[in-house]
């Protein structure tokens, strides 16, 4: 086993070299890196070795007195000694270089630190909500973000962000949909690797930081959405559907991993060897490390599986967690565990050897004060270059879900609007909860962003609060289900208005980590809210402000208008007025399906057909449907619209059927019928009709932007070949077999041209 291991290491190596690390700028083979880390590790003790899979909060005052008691003076003594390996939550030049400082001055080694920081969306400069940037499907746009966000946060001395979450997600009760990109294996997987070449570029700069593809692994599958709950996957849907993001990670060069707070059918991932050293780094070669989730090492007790910390240690090391985040666990009981021999030490060595690798590809043994320049942090933190890039991104992620009256765009002038609702003027809650290091009330709301149209009137009324007081860190949202006393005033201006724009949604602390819901409608009384001003205002442009897809039958039915416009961060109310004003024409398409009713969850597009997907005899009950709900979601998967109008005729494939060498094309003509250019994402889908393992109804295979003008129209093709077709099948290993095929190609998962093939021997 542990040989297959280090045969896998020196194949992730080289395998890294010749692919990644080829367009690197890194000044290392393979070899001599090698060379290097294990001439370091021979010159450890085990307790260095030790140290180096250890990692420390940091909220005390590094820069203040020497600590002298509890747990920082711990974290201190063990700074000192070379008995850590990364800090986490140690930001700004000033603090960072204290620390490096004494790890590199100070210890006996002098080995540098790595500084963790959660920088999921932007670090000061806030770019929407992971999960909106994925409605954009721009690659390049989402790697444009993640750069900006490794960028200043390698000016303020953090060089390893915690992200990009790579969950896939199908329960919209689940609060941590808005860190991931939906819920589509192959979207999440280019995603993905557009996130990670964002934050590490070539590591040639202090521009370029560590990623981390977490969480490892199936913890967006938690028991009916509720955040840290028990999963329970089979292989299929573990390999189909939750793995492929991270293999993609891999691929795309990340150099660290995190592991999840789950346990995946009966085993806590932390302390999960079929995961970690028989996937990760065994059949995916992974060359980085692999850090636990915070405490997840300490919580396999909780779990039942664990009977102390220490037998924690011994199942998290000996499962491939390589770095223990906050559980004490490691500095406390490996050495000791070594000695009894319950641990080998070649795995000590072998997760000392991945960090440091890291460290020597990040160039900190070059330069340990590589992202501590005082000026460049002085330079770079909230340039106005970067509102830029979070404005272009912004626009990008917002999905216009319905326009039935042609209220939007509106007209610039001569028209009175009221806009309506609390979040229409929060300033905090469009930067979502993610926004560790991002001032409070520095987002452009949307009250600001129409005041820049001033060719009409416009008035405010707040209407009702969504949360009674502004949410602090780390408790819960308290939404406003009670007072309706501003009603009234937002009546009275709904009365008056040629057209109302309510913003209604979730308060920013109502998703993320630990923020799941049973109800996904609009909280509290905005739906009441809705409502009345309906009741005498009906040209109305509902604006969404979430961080997960909601349930809003009532709204899909009556609103003639609704613009999904998640959590944009820093420019989000100058993005989502340029969309309302027709500045700029949305594209932007779901990346997760809207339910209508939250007792459809998870509902996903890429569902199986079952025994009884209809009703033999028509009127009948016995198929798979609910008796008091439709099987359709509200909004489908890839569903968004646009100002422009586009129409798909004329698919054609180039051959019906074709050999496992051979390829086939398939193609539309997409014409935009409408009056103003606009941009589209043609989406090809495919079915496998039979297989020995069932297989989805659809399943996302590609997909291409186009833009056209008014009347223009394009041929868009896409190719397909056996490679196209794999899955993970019942033989427990990835391929394809030959059969019928069903082709589909349109602007969304539910609207499609389609066609037939066959894949023969
Ligand atoms: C717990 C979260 O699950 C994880 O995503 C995050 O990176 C760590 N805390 C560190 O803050």
């Amino acid at each position: 086993m542990i040989k297959k291991q280090i045969l896998g290491l020196l194949l992730g190596v080289i395998l890294q070299t010749t692919s990644v690390w080829a367009q690197n700028k890194t000044k290392y083979t393979a070899v001599s890196l090698d060379k290097k880390v294990s001439a370091l590790v021979k010159k450890m003790t085990l307790e260095e070795k030790i140290g180096q899979l250890n990692q420390y909060n940091g909220f005390w005052d590094v820069t203040g007195p020497k600590p002298q008691e509890g747990k920082a003076a711990k974290k201190y003594e063990d700074l000192k000694k070379g008995y850590v390996g990364s800090m986490l939550n140690v930001k700004g030049v000033k603090d960072v270089r204290a620390l490096q400082k004494i790890a590199v001055e100070e210890t006996r080694l002098g080995i540098p630190l790595l500084f963790g920081f959660d920088v999921i969306h932007g670090y000061k400069t806030i770019s929407p909500i992971p999960l909106a940037e994925s409605a954009s499907w721009d690659l390049e746009a989402i790697k444009a973000s993640a750069a900006m966000a490794a960028e200043e946060a390698g000016a303020v001395g953090i060089n390893w962000t915690f992200a990009p979450m790579v969950d896939v997600g199908r329960d919209a009760r689940w609060g941590r949909v808005m860190e991931g990109a939906g819920e589509d294996p192959y979207l999440g997987s280019l995603i993905a690797k557009a996130r990670i070449e964002g934050f590490q570029g070539d590591f040639s700069s202090n521009k370029n930081i560590l990623a981390c593809a977490k969480h490892f692994a199936g913890y967006a599958f938690s028991e009916a959405g509720r955040d840290y709950n028990t999963v329970d996957i089979g292989e299929a849907v573990l390999h189909n559907i939750v793995l492929p993001p991270f293999k993609a990670a891999v691929e795309a060069g990340v150099l660290s991993f995190m592991n999840s707070f789950n346990e995946l059918n009966g085993v806590p991932a932390t302390g999960n060897p079929y995961l970690q050293r028989k996937i990760l780094k065994g059949d995916w070669a992974f060359p980085g490390f692999v850090v636990s989730d915070w405490g997840s090492i300490l919580e396999m007790q909780n779990h039942g599986y664990a009977k102390d910390l220490k037998q924690s240690a011994e199942f998290a090391i000996n499962a491939g967690s390589d770095m223990d985040m906050e559980s004490y666990a490691y500095i406390d009981h490996l050495a000791e565990l070594v000695r009894e021999g319950k641990v080998k030490e070649s795995l000590i060595d072998d997760a000392a050897k991945r960090i440091l690798r890291t460290k020597f590809l990040l160039g900190l043994f070059d330069d340990p004060y590589k992202y501590c320049d005082e000026a460049h942090e002085a330079a770079t933190v909230g340039k106005s270059e970067f509102q830029n890039t979070v404005l272009d991104m912004a626009k990008k992620s917002i999905v216009l879900l319905k326009n039935t009256n042609d209220l939007l765009p509106l007209q610039k002038s001569g028209k009175k609007i009221a806009l309506i609702g609390a979040l229409a003027a929060d300033k905090t809650s469009p930067l979502g909860n993610w926004r560790l290091a991002a001032d409070e009330n520095t987002a452009v709301s949307l009250l600001e962003g129409m005041k820049t149209y001033s060719g009409n009137e416009l008035t405010y009324a707040q209407g009702a609060l969504v949360v009674t007081e502004q949410p602090k860190f780390p408790f819960e949202a308290l939404v406003n289900t009670t007072d309706k006393s501003g009603f009234q005033e937002a009546i009275d201006l709904a009365k008056k208005a040629d057209v109302v724009v309510m913003v209604l949604g979730e308060h920013g602390m109502q998703s993320g980590e630990a923020r799941s819901r049973a109800d996904i409608g609009l909280p509290g009384v905005q739906q009441e809210l809705l409502e009345a001003v309906y009741a005498v205002n009906k040209n109305i442009v509902l604006v969404l402000q979430n961080g997960r897809p909601l349930a809003i039958p009532w709204a899909d039915e009556n609103i003639p208008s609704i613009v999904e416009a998640w959590q944009l961060g820093t420019q989000s109310g100058n993005a989502i007025a340029q969309v309302l004003y027709g500045d700029y024409n949305p594209s932007g398409k779901l990346p997760m399906t809207f339910p209508r009713n939250v007792g459809q969850v998870p509902i996903y597009y890429n569902h199986k057909n079952t025994g009884r997907p209809y009703a033999l005899d028509p009127g009948t009950v016995f198929w798979s449907h609910y008796n008091d709900e439709k099987n359709a979601p509200l909004y489908p998967f890839g569903f968004g619209l646009s100002y422009a109008k586009f129409e798909y005729s004329d698919m054609k494939l180039s051959a019906a059927t074709f050999k496992s060498n051979e390829k086939i094309e398939v193609s539309v003509t997409v014409t935009n019928s409408g009056k103003v250019a606009g941009k589209e994402v043609v989406q090809l889908y495919i079915r496998d009709l039979v297989a020995t393992g069932t297989r989805p109804v659809l399943e996302l295979k590609g997909f291409e932007m186009i833009e056209l003008q008014p009347n223009e129209s394009k041929k868009v093709s896409f190719t397909i070949d056996e490679k196209l077709l794999e899955f993970y099948s019942a033989n427990n290993k990835w391929e394809t077999e030959k059969g019928d095929f069903k082709v589909f190609v349109g602007g969304n998962s539910a609207q499609t041209l389609q066609a037939d093939f066959q894949l023969v021997q």
